[in-house]
């Protein structure tokens, strides 16, 4: 009998995650510039609420119903465009010299579009990035369990504000994986801005990007994306005001307030906003902010582009190798961008 099938190997105990928490301040710090940036948004002449609040435990679970909805396609069209595509993608790494990538997966959530990902691209490491790092713990875990020789750096770091990681993530061979075409909730400017932090010089040589990102298609389709029959995108929203009752001690009475989701073909972007349905005034500890019936708060845009759009950013952002590939119907495409 062969023990060493069944005793641990001591010369080589399982690899756990190790976690990197990049926030400067205290959790009181937090919970303060959180309520001071909230009370600015919802002061503005133009209310707005920044749209990392949508996702509390709620906000996260609603938005994976969402993923799920038959009118939500990015999810399902994105996975079958990698799902087709794996092969053509791992050749433009190595033809870009990456042989030994460590994989960082923002915005990762519950890391399971990396997981689908890893067997074929063979990353030596693996980095989960994500705002909220109580949620990365259990994920990041079960990459592990599934991936036990994989070395997993979970990172806690709201990246918007920059993309400068930590010495543990590999400074060599970096593949940024940003899917589910994230990058159109930033405006055309901050997602240029974005693209040059993942293209600079600062990340090491060698280094690419993998995105997933939405295409401009008939605003019917559109616009039935962010307003489903059964009110999962509406609740999501609407989840934002007692996110925000919580944070700022405010007193949003949800039921006062509707849904919008309206395509704005000027601007190519999905905008969601939640209306007032009568006049009222909200109250939070230090502030109060009158609506008229009609008025609204805009809580997201999700930007559309065309491959000619995108690709064309990503050249302004430094890139200089592309392909990308689409679904049959081209409603969403994956690109490969390097340096
Ligand atoms: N980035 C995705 C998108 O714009 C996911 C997303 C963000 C989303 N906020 C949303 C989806 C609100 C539906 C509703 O589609």
């Amino acid at each position: 009998m062969n023990f060493s099938l069944i005793l641990p190997n001591l010369d080589r105990p399982p690899a756990s995650p190790q976690f990197v928490n990049c926030y400067s301040e205290s959790s009181q710090g937090q919970a303060a510039s959180a309520a001071r940036e909230l009370a600015e948004g919802l002061s503005a002449g133009a209310a707005t609420v920044p749209p990392k609040y949508f996702y509390n435990a709620l906000g996260s679970k609603l938005f994976e119903a969402i993923t799920g909805l038959n009118e939500y396609y990015p999810t399902r069209t994105e996975a079958s465009i990698f799902d087709a595509a794996h092969p053509q993608i791992a050749r433009a790494l190595a033809k870009a010299g990456i042989a030994q990538p460590s994989l960082i997966d923002l915005g990762a959530g519950n890391c399971a579009k990396a997981t689908r990902l890893i067997p074929h691209l063979q990353p030596r490491q693996y980095v989960p990035v994500d705002i909220s790092v109580d949620f990365l713990r259990s994920a990041a875990q079960q990459v592990q369990t599934a991936f036990p020789a994989l070395d997993i750096v979970g990172v806690g770091m709201d990246f918007s504000a920059g993309l400068a990681l930590p010495p543990q993530v590999q400074a060599h061979d970096r593949v940024f994986f940003y899917p589910g075409s994230s990058l159109g909730n930033f405006s055309p400017d901050q997602a240029l801005t974005f693209l040059r932090h993942m293209a600079d010089p600062a990340q090491g040589k060698a280094r690419g990007l993998l995105l997933g990102i939405d295409l401009v298609k008939d605003p019917a389709t559109l616009k039935a994306a962010y307003d489903d029959a059964l009110g999962v995108t509406a609740a999501f929203n609407k989840n934002l005001l007692l996110h925000v009752n919580a944070l700022l001690g405010a007193d949003f009475d949800v039921a006062q307030w509707q849904h919008v989701a309206l395509f704005n073909e000027a601007e190519s972007r999905i905008e969601m906003h939640l209306q007032a349905q009568c006049d009222l005034t909200v109250r939070w500890l230090e502030g109060e902010r009158a609506f008229r019936a009609g008025e609204s708060i805009h809580t997201e845009n999700s930007y559309k582009y065309t491959v000619a759009s995108i690709s064309a950013l990503l050249r302004r952002a430094g890139f200089t190798q592309i392909s990308y590939w689409t679904d049959p119907k081209d409603w969403f495409a994956v690109f490969w961008a390097s340096v």
